[in-house]
């Protein structure tokens, strides 16, 4: 029998608006049984800051990144009960995502890596939020997930959408992403359209929940191209129309606004899903994984879930803490990669893995 192996990963992620550090565990029981627990999960949003600009400033973030990184850090670590040599690697986000904001997280795990002498791991973001559906949800202390492959997964983010094939031992493969906007863009910037605020998926879907979406009818863009491609541009410009054909009228009332939400909401969970079952089927898929901050979207979550059923496919989507962007994503990406010497890791905004890996 295999002796109980526990390794400890520190993540670290500034890509964005998040300054975030965690410490996460990887238990394995046995060679079959391997499973992770979160040690820590410290984020501090920026999100206040930049309502007031109604979006994200890079030269803001980077600057409030630099000045919570490091207690950021320390918490993570103290509230895990370890001390920095207890570690077995420090992984961090190296894109994609905004340089200056990237720079931040680089920079410090390089000079952590050095002094307290410990493996540095690259991550991608985006292959991140993939292997956050293996983190325990949050009443759980411990879980082992057994993804089924081969896989498709469905990144829904601010700032990408991306389908993907996952074949055995974690080989991620892009299959397809959005020609323009990605879908947490769309919700972010119909929300801005309807003066709503920041970030907008949260506060669209809530309005949406007592919205009609048949009242206004969206396109689906690029529903049936035949491809694994996305386009959200044009949704958003429909929306754009609808407001200003109403408004030209009268002002907007809140049961207005609600059904302009619940209808676009619709037609991206329409478009989102039904690109995502066809994938499954065109791969064989035995299992479909929904992650990034989107998947927060509780009507994605179920019409993804309903269709992958239907399709007699497994679906796993992490805990909704978990969607939006956290350190311990990024840990547990770490267990996956190879460790860098931190001379060789340099902050990649434009970071996007065509080849399987
Ligand atoms: O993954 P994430 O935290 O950061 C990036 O990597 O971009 O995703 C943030 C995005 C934002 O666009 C936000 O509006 C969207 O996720 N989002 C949602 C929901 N919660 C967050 N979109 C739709 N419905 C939600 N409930
Ligand atoms: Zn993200």
């Amino acid at each position: 029998m295999m002796k109980k192996e526990k390794k400890v990963i520190l993540g670290i992620e500034t890509s964005c608006d998040e300054t975030a550090a965690a410490v996460v565990q990887k238990i394995s029981l046995d060679r079959k049984t391997t499973g992770f627990q979160i040690l820590s999960n410290v984020i501090i949003s920026q999100v206040r800051t930049h309502k007031k600009y109604g979006g994200i400033v890079p030269e803001v973030a980077a600057r409030k990144h630099i000045k919570n990184i490091l207690p950021v850090i320390d918490m993570a670590i103290q509230q895990a009960q370890r001390k920095p040599a207890d570690l077995d690697g420090i992984a961090v986000t190296y894109g994609p995502g905004l340089i200056t904001s990237l720079l931040v997280g680089v920079e410090v795990a390089r000079t952590l890596s050095y002094v307290w002498k410990k493996p540095l791991i690259g991550v991608d973001h985006i292959r991140a939020h993939i292997f956050a559906v293996l983190l325990p949800h949050a009443e759980e202390a411990f879980s082992s997930v057994n993804i089924p492959f081969p896989a498709v997964a469905l990144v829904v983010s601010g700032g990408h959408t991306e389908l993907f094939v996952i074949r055995r031992k974690w080989k991620v493969a892009k299959i397809g992403q959005t020609l323009d906007d990605a879908s947490g863009e769309a919700f972010d910037k119909v929300a801005k359209m309807l003066n709503l605020g920041f970030p907008g998926g949260p506060v669209v879907s809530q309005m949406a929940e007592k919205g009609d979406p048949e009242k206004y009818p969206f396109p689906r863009p690029m529903m049936y191209s035949g491809n694994f491609l996305f386009s959200f541009s044009g949704l958003k410009t429909a929306v754009l129309y609808t407001i200003q054909k109403l408004t030209a009228k009268r002002t907007l009332s809140q049961q207005m606004k609600r059904d302009i939400c619940a209808g676009f909401q619709q037609a991206v969970v329409d478009v989102l899903t039904r690109k995502t079952l066809q994938a499954a089927k065109c791969y064989g898929a035995r299992s479909i994984i929904l992650g990034g901050g989107v998947a927060a979207n509780r009507l994605l979550r179920s019409t993804l879930a309903k269709g992958a059923a239907d399709q007699g496919v497994e679906f796993f989507v992490p805990d909704l803490r978990l969607c939006t962007d956290n350190g311990a994503m990024i840990a547990a990406a770490g267990f996956f990669e190879k460790s860098v010497l931190p001379i060789r890791l340099t902050a990649d905004p434009q970071l996007s893995r065509e080849g399987e890996r």
